[in-house]
């Protein structure tokens, strides 16, 4: 048994013994379970609400970019059919247009316009997540994980008064 002599300074402060210290109460155990529980509780809840919203109208034609605004070589991003969907309207090398979805069809990862010249030589679009590679007339995949996906879902377009126009998407090849 230590005397007073031995205890720290400390001791004599707060003579209080520390058995006991981690012993946690059953109320207050009750009262974590019951904190946890809330907010998984609310967690879903919000989850089942988000679900129920009706998803975003469909639009049917949507006004993309003025023609003479877009070089050759160049891409604008756009949302189509939704506000939640973005997609790539290019004007290729060539000066011929095409639009595509521009979520990559392996993982979701977005899609970018590559101009030619550069590393891989042909313009394509290209996926940076895993180094994927889509053919920018077509939309199928080249290389990387997309050369085994269905291609690019690609949206339909039309030019009038020298501004081009969504107008709807194609149907998808299986592939
Ligand atoms: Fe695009 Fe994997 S998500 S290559």
């Amino acid at each position: 048994m230590k005397s007073a002599d031995d205890l720290p300074k400390w001791r004599e402060d707060f003579p209080y013994e520390s058995e006991g210290d981690d012993h946690v109460t059953r109320r207050d155990f009750a009262r974590f379970l019951v904190l946890v529980s809330g907010g998984l509780a609310t967690g879903n809840a919000l989850v089942y609400l988000r679900s129920r919203r009706p998803p975003a109208e469909p639009r049917a034609r949507v006004e993309v970019a003025r023609l003479d605004d877009l070089a050759p070589g160049s891409a604008v991003v756009f949302r189509y059919p939704d506000e939640a969907t973005p997609a790539l309207l290019i004007r290729r090398e060539d000066g011929a247009l095409v639009a595509f979805e521009q979520k990559c069809t392996h993982l979701g990862c977005p899609v970018s316009y590559e101009r030619g010249g550069g590393e891989g030589g042909e313009e394509h679009l290209r996926c940076y997540c895993h180094n994927g590679r889509f053919d920018a007339a077509s939309g199928e995949g080249t290389s990387g994980p997309p050369r085994d996906m269905r291609p690019l879902g690609r949206i339909a377009l039309e030019i009038e008064d020298g501004k081009v126009f969504a107008v709807g998407l194609s149907p998808r090849r299986e592939g």
